[in-house]
């Protein structure tokens, strides 16, 4: 069998492909992720699409097994649990449910490990040994890779930076209870969220998303706003780097990593964000670690990393 399937399931959308030894997509399709409460009636979909893309490439006969990436997702249950951004709630034996459905050997992990073996293997962590991948999407979420290994930790959820918290009794995270969570910021829905508050509270500020009603904004009309040079979307970047950049600095003396690599919606502001982030991130790291950590973008196609890092799962699964 010379291919396999590499899974990436998102908060919003799950991307799939076909993947060669190579790490070549040889086709690739996507669906939304939260349209089906049931996770049956979520693998139903994915098995017709699935089944199209299989049969192109000749039949399941050529197909070695599944790899998964999915929040919350652990490498050692093959579960996820819990995830705050899906409607299946509780503990979903994902890697199993896929088993039975397609009758092919599933691995499944956390889609930012996912994300971190793919840049290891195939982006801009090849030849690294030590760096962190943060994904920025519906969720926030990370991948830290040490000595060349994933970090999975003693439970199998290493790595859930999203989730620590920023600012002590900050803004309530209605998918998990917390509050001032990493994600509550800086996830599609914080920044959101953080424009929403500001509109509110600077009416000072000029801006054209005043034109809006609050059910309006989102994140692309924010990054819109700020590429026209809008002073609140401005401020609201600013904000988001401020409290991001805090957080990688702490990663960054957490585990000396030579790279962070962001992905994610939010990186497509480009400089708008990142002039804040690395300015704030180099303001609060001890000067041991300062201006030597590499700030960078994922190289591969958007969230194409989680697709082959899951492959590589896969290609690793024994027969
Ligand atoms: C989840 C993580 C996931 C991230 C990105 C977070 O809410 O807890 O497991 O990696 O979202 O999807
Ligand atoms: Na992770």
């Amino acid at each position: 069998q010379q291919l396999v399937v590499g899974i990436d399931i998102g908060g919003t959308n799950t991307k799939f492909g076909i993947v060669d030894r190579r790490g070549n997509i040889l086709c690739d399709g996507r669906m939304l992720t939260n349209k089906h409460e049931d996770v049956n009636c979520f693998l139903d979909e994915l098995h017709q699409q699935l089944s199209t893309l299989i049969a192109q490439v000749g039949g399941i006969e050529n197909i070695k097994g599944i790899g998964v990436g999915a929040p919350n997702g652990n490498y050692y249950n093959g579960n996820i649990e819990y995830a705050p951004n899906l409607r299946w709630k509780g503990v979903v034996p994902l890697a199993s449910l896929l088993e039975k459905k397609f009758g092919l050997p599933a691995v499944l992990t956390n889609d930012a490990n996912a994300a971190a073996l793919g840049e290891l293997i195939y982006g801009a962590a090849r030849g690294m040994k030590d760096f962190i991948v943060i994904t920025l999407g519906t969720g926030v979420g990370s991948g830290i890779v040490a000595n060349g290994q994933l970090i999975y930790g003693h439970d199998g959820f290493a790595g859930e930076l999203g989730h620590i918290i920023v600012i002590p009794g900050g803004r309530y995270h209605p998918g998990t209870g917390a509050y001032g969570s990493l994600e509550a910021y800086a996830s599609a829905t914080g920044v959101t969220n953080t424009a929403i508050e500001f509109l509110a509270t600077r009416p000072e500020v000029p801006s054209i998303m005043r034109e809006h009603t609050k059910e309006e904004i989102n994140s692309k009309l924010i990054y819109e706003a700020a590429m026209k040079g809008d002073p609140l979307a401005m401020e609201v970047y600013e904000f988001t780097g401020q409290i991001l950049g805090a957080a990688l600095a702490n990663f960054v003396m957490f585990s000396s990593p030579e790279a962070i690599i962001l992905f994610g919606g939010l990186t497509q502001a480009g400089d708008v964000i990142m002039k804040p982030v690395r300015e704030h991130m180099e303001k609060n790291l001890l000067p041991i670690f300062q201006n030597k950590v590499k700030l960078l973008f994922s190289e591969l196609k958007e969230s194409d990393a989680a697709i082959l890092g899951a492959s590589a799962l896969a290609w690793e699964m024994k027969d």
